[in-house]
């Protein structure tokens, strides 16, 4: 059975104060409200992980995650984290590739690609984005323009690497505009991306591969978006800030 996961995608909004509010209230309404199987993922501006680490402790459900980290393990390296900072300081994942980060900070594929290595060498989860802009729909490119960023950032990665990572799917059209794919666009796009993973790995490996959905997804578009064959969850920005919508989408997969 593949891993239900939600991750929330909180961006760089949030001071230290209203962070552990928010991921306070997240806590309760999980110990109340969320009952399955599904794992939830929280990934907060990185200066407050620490902080959030010793809120959760002994929680099963929830593990906090990074926005990025730098490609190398340290160095000169002004105003960049590490992955291994990341990790001694609570984080489990760390989302890489998001199309903010491909479009504002110049992150390539071969810079991506030096992440995952990185990520995964000091044992954390990355979870890679991948996705086309509109421009790329509507020329019709976007299956090639997914396959080559699979292709150049992660298929570089051994079977027994690559099985570590959750990938999300999330059209850079949909991203904070309220403009949601459709769940039959969404399911194509994922099941072309196991179809690949297939292809180059297994189709073992890609049947346990999670593949997220991300992209204004809200509580009420998530159920119909989940319920696709092949999306195993999303990757939540906007909706994560507010607890109860964040919880809403956790909620769909109560069992
Ligand atoms: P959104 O963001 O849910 O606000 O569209 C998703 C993301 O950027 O991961």
């Amino acid at each position: 059975m593949r891993k239900k996961i939600v991750a929330g995608n909180w961006k760089m909004n949030l001071d230290h104060a209203a962070g552990l509010q928010l991921y306070a209230e997240i806590l309760k309404l999980i110990n109340e409200d969320v009952k399955g199987q599904q794992k939830v993922v929280v990934c907060p501006p990185s200066i407050h992980i620490t902080s959030l680490t010793q809120l959760s402790i002994g929680n099963s459900i929830v593990a906090l995650g990074a926005q990025n980290c730098h490609q190398f393990n340290s160095g000169a390296y002004t105003g960049e984290i590490s992955a291994s900072m990341l990790k001694s300081s609570g984080a489990d994942y760390v989302i890489i590739g998001h199309s903010e980060r491909r479009a504002f900070f110049a992150e390539d594929d071969l810079v991506l690609a030096q992440k995952l290595d990185v990520v995964l060498e000091n044992g954390l989860i990355p979870i890679f984005c991948i996705g086309e802009t509109l421009e790329q729909r509507n020329a019709g490119t976007h299956f090639d323009i997914i396959e080559s960023q699979l292709k150049e950032a992660a298929f570089h990665l051994d079977g027994s690497q690559f099985q570590k990572l959750v990938l999300a799917y999330e059209p850079v059209w949909a991203i904070g505009t309220g403009l949601t794919a459709t769940p039959e666009q969404a399911q194509e796009v994922h099941a072309f991306i196991r179809a690949k993973v297939a292809e180059h790995y297994s189709s073992d490996l890609a049947n346990e591969l999670s593949i997220l959905y991300g992209g204004s997804c809200n509580p009420k578009n998530a159920a119909e978006l989940f319920s696709q064959k092949d999306i195993d969850g999303g990757l939540i920005g906007g909706a994560s800030l507010k607890a109860r919508d964040f919880i809403d989408i956790i909620k769909v997969f109560n069992s």
